[in-house]
């Protein structure tokens, strides 16, 4: 396209100049210039793009999706084919894993180190809103932190899939682990001056200050009504959750208040069965996990 100077840029006075809309605002004209035929030729080729977009590609919002377009492009479809392709090529690891036995499986490396990984995905988001983030290890009260070797129900692997399988406490599998501390005070088991007594010696056998004569007195009391479930010593019994109370490690907190609410009213944790939600190998990863973050035994 071969293009003629334009006579307004030498001469501003150019009769071309004259050509106006008409419109004009207290004596200020409105000049009728084309627009550029670069820019029309653009916005041309928008309108171009757009048709062909619109018959190729996912385009108009209908009430279910979109008009699917001619080439039948999805994101959605890619990501499922990923996951599916993903699967299919984790599938002969989880079989091993789920056939695998739980005793010696921290023997292979292989599935050790898969299931340390996808463990730590099952662990993110299934399990850290109620025990804090792994390696943090920050847990709230009444939710065990799994990263110490402190274990209310055991720390083997088996005995820590089956909590995970079954879960504590809840109505929802009959398999899950189950025990209930007698609600002390609230059911008048013993006499408010029984109950800080065997506070005292709960505080004594766990290495805090005490007054010495009514732990003495709180002692008999203990083995009376506790020592079945916490031992003769008070250090716990794995069989029906009864956590030790001899060392610094706490569910609910170790300070005297703290141990007295529990001897009055007793409280009881619960966690979901996640043999409900989860695969056998997503299980058996986050059991793995659990076992090699530091407190398996
Ligand atoms: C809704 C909250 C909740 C969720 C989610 C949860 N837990 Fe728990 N978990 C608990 C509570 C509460 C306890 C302690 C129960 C008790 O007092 O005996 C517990 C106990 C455990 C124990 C036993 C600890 C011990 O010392 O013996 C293990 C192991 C465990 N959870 C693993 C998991 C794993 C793995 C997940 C994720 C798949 C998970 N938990 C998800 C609430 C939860
Ligand atoms: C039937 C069994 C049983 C008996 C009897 C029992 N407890 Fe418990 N106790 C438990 C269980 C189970 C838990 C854990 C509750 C949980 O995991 O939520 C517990 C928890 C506790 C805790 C909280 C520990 C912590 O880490 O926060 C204290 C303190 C305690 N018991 C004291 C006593 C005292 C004192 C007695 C006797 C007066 C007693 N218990 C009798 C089963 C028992």
């Amino acid at each position: 396209m071969s293009r003629k100077p334009d006579p307004r840029k030498s001469d501003p006075g150019s009769e071309l100049n004259a050509r106006t809309t008409g419109h004009q605002w207290d004596g200020i004209e409105e000049w009728d210039n084309p627009m550029p035929r670069w820019w029309l030729w653009t916005f041309y080729a928008t309108i171009v793009w757009a048709l062909i977009y619109v018959i190729l590609y996912p385009a108009w919002p209908l009430i279910t999706g979109a008009t699917p377009g001619l080439l039948g492009f999805s994101t959605r479809a890619n990501v499922a084919a990923e996951i599916e392709r993903f699967e299919a090529a984790n599938a002969p690891i989880r079989a091993r894993l789920v056939a695998a036995d739980l005793e010696t499986v921290t023997q292979d490396p292989e599935l050790v180190s898969f299931a340390n990984n996808a463990g730590a995905a099952v662990f993110r988001s299934h399990c850290s809103q109620c025990h804090g983030s792994g390696a943090a290890g920050v847990s709230a009260k009444g939710y065990p932190n799994l990263l110490d070797d402190d274990w209310i129900w055991g720390g083997e692997m088996s005995a820590i899939h089956t909590t995970i399988t079954h879960g504590i406490r809840n109505t929802t599998d009959p398999d899950a682990r189950f025990s209930q501390m007698p609600a002390f005070g609230r059911d008048e088991l013993l006499e408010p001056a029984q109950i800080e007594a065997v506070a005292q010696h709960v505080l004594a056998i766990s290495g805090q200050d005490h007054d010495a004569a009514l732990a003495t007195e709180g002692a008999a009391i203990f083995a009376e009504n506790c020592a079945s479930c916490h031992g003769d010593e008070g250090k716990g019994n794995r069989d029906v959750g009864a956590p030790n109370l001899t060392d610094a490690i706490w569910l609910y907190g170790g300070d005297k208040d703290a141990i007295t609410y529990q001897i009055v009213n007793a409280r009881g944790g619960v966690m979901p069965n996640w043999n409900a939600r989860l695969s056998e190998a997503d299980i058996r990863s986050v059991a793995i996990y659990v076992h090699g973050l530091g407190g398996g035994e």
